[in-house]
């Protein structure tokens, strides 16, 4: 048992490989955690969504804190994220969003045409719309006491933009990249709007707690090089530099997945790492970045269909393909699918703990 603190007293971290690592700094063991890694693949996690829905968990941070801690308790990751959805942000601003089972997030009233950007919340205040988050993450923060880091996440503007406009998720998402073409202003607006709420929104949820921020595009690779360059960067560039500025002592990553070719302009901004996805070779990538960012990433997560032996092979080639000058935080290359085996996450976890050099202790 730990032994009682003085309440508001802060637990020193136990365990800061990825604060360090991300910081690009050389690390005796490469840290390792998953994207999605609280979800449906874990039988406690199905257990607490027996009782409750989705937005429930997200919204009771009680429940958010529990799921959170699960996979740090089942697989010993490096680090806990926030359980939370990056669909909070359009449900700050006033947009219903629906978690229906089988298909995913659904919005009954997208924003189909730019009138309806006038139907948005202006400068809705964030403690009184995602306080919930903040008291998750606060109530994390304590009931993690130190042993890893907290992540704290975003949407980023791009991919929220794409789920508001489309209503759901799609394949192609065109009625979104519609509006890059038909609407290039009504989109930037948009855009301005999003990015203005998620950087004082992850400034607040590193108030909170988060001792790591991380901001998912997740549909970057819908949009080219070009596009990129004009829809998503500036945006993702503006939340760092902002983030950043509050908060210089806390690592930002971006995730763009898809988009290998955002990669150098990227690290010409002020996040402190990349993740990649499994499509992107790490070295190649590290030679586009070179010193100017950490990399994470980037196990294809289908591998964890493979068996644990075959795993702990795939973990070596990742490992070894990063190098071993530091910077790389261990994950996969986007997030844990429901099916997945929880003892083949496990496998995924041992082995980069194993082959970096860490033996894990045993629980
Ligand atoms: O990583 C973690 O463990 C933290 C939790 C987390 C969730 N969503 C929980 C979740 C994080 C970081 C997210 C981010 C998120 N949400 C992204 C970016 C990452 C990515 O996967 O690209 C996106 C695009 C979303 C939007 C979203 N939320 C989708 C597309 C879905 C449906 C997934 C599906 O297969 O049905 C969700 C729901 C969701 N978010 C679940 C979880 C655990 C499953 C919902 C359930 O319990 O039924």
């Amino acid at each position: 048992m730990p032994k009682s603190k003085p309440r508001n007293s802060k637990p020193k971290l136990q365990n800061d490989l990825i604060l360090r690592a991300a910081r690009g700094e050389k690390t005796e063991t490469t840290p390792v955690w998953m994207m999605r890694q609280a979800g449906r693949y874990l039988p406690e996690y199905q257990a607490v969504r027996d009782e409750h829905s989705f937005f429930e968990v997200v919204g009771t941070p009680e429940l958010a804190c529990k799921v959170t801690l699960q996979p740090v308790e089942r697989l010993a990751v490096d680090a806990a994220i926030i359980f939370s959805d990056i669909l909070v942000i359009p449900q700050a601003l006033g947009l219903e969003v629906q978690m229906v089972p089988g298909k995913g997030p659904q919005f009954p009233a997208p924003l189909t045409e730019p009138e309806e950007i006038e139907r948005l919340t202006r400068d809705p205040d964030l403690d009184a719309t995602l306080g919930h988050v903040f008291e998750a993450l606060a109530l994390t923060r304590r009931r993690l006491d130190g042993r890893v880091p907290l992540v704290g996440f975003a949407g980023a503007p791009w991919t929220l933009m794409a789920y508001m406009v489309e209503g759901g998720g799609s394949k192609s998402f065109r009625q979104a990249r519609r509006w890059l073409w038909a609407h290039p202003e009504d989109a930037h607006a948009l855009l301005g709007t999003l990015a203005d709420l998620i950087a004082a929104y992850l400034v607040r949820q590193a108030e909170a707690g988060a001792q790591v921020v991380q901001v998912f595009d997740s549909h970057a690779g819908l949009l080219g090089e070009k596009t990129f360059e004009t829809f998503a960067l500036p945006y993702l560039a503006r939340i760092a530099e902002r983030f950043k500025a509050a908060h210089p002592g806390v690592p930002a990553i971006v995730f763009a997945k898809g988009a290998p070719y955002a990669l150098d302009a990227l690290a010409d901004t002020d996040y402190d790492a990349i993740s990649l996805d499994w499509t992107m070779d790490p070295q190649a990538a590290r030679n586009v970045v070179g010193g100017r960012v950490a990399l994470q990433g980037n196990l294809d997560p289908c591998a964890l269909y493979a068996p644990p032996e075959k795993i702990r092979r795939r973990v070596g080639a990742m490992l070894e393909a990063f190098g071993d000058e530091g910077g790389h935080v261990a994950n996969l290359g986007h997030g844990m699918l429901p099916d997945h085996d929880p003892r083949h996450a496990a496998a995924f976890v041992d082995a980069v703990h194993a082959l970096s050099g860490r033996v894990r202790a045993e629980a």
